[in-house]
């Protein structure tokens, strides 16, 4: 079984470490900390937290750091993801976010919702992605 199904991934680790993320999260004007965590098809599991800024449209959700983490640490892409807010319940990410993720997601990269686990295709269906340039480009 490879490392990109649901069966085979660890999600309690997953889940651990988006917690511990979520406790660095910088979030002073929501008061809503976010913490995600994501395992990379090389095995290498990354994180992220939400860092906001006074001047709130600049502040940046908890799958950027993510994403930033993943690229700064060896790049790759993501084949499963889970996300927790303050109580450390399941958060589903922002449409914004969905599509930062697709960018960076494996084939049939798994998500925990709160309605189980669902693909990257199910969670943002006909997605735009470079696909789409490069089809246009060519
Ligand atoms: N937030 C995230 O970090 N990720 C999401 O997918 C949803 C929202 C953050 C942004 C902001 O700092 C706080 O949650 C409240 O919206």
């Amino acid at each position: 079984m490879s490392k990109s199904e649901p069966e085979s991934v660890d999600w309690s680790a997953l889940k651990s470490a988006a917690i511990e993320a979520m406790k660095r999260a910088y979030a002073p004007y929501s008061d809503f900390p976010v913490g995600a965590a994501a395992l990379v098809d090389d095995g290498r599991l990354v994180s992220g937290c939400n860092v906001e800024n006074a001047s709130y449209g600049v502040g940046l959700c908890a799958e950027c750091s993510l994403v930033s983490n993943l690229t700064m640490t060896g790049g790759g892409k993501l084949v499963a993801f889970t996300c927790v807010d303050g109580n450390e319940d399941v958060l589903m990410p922002c449409g914004r976010c969905r599509q930062l993720l697709y960018e960076h997601s494996a084939p049939g990269m798994v998500f925990e919702t709160v309605s189980g686990l669902k693909t990257i295709d199910q969670v943002l269906p006909d997605a735009f992605g470079p696909r789409q340039l490069e089809e246009y480009r060519s």
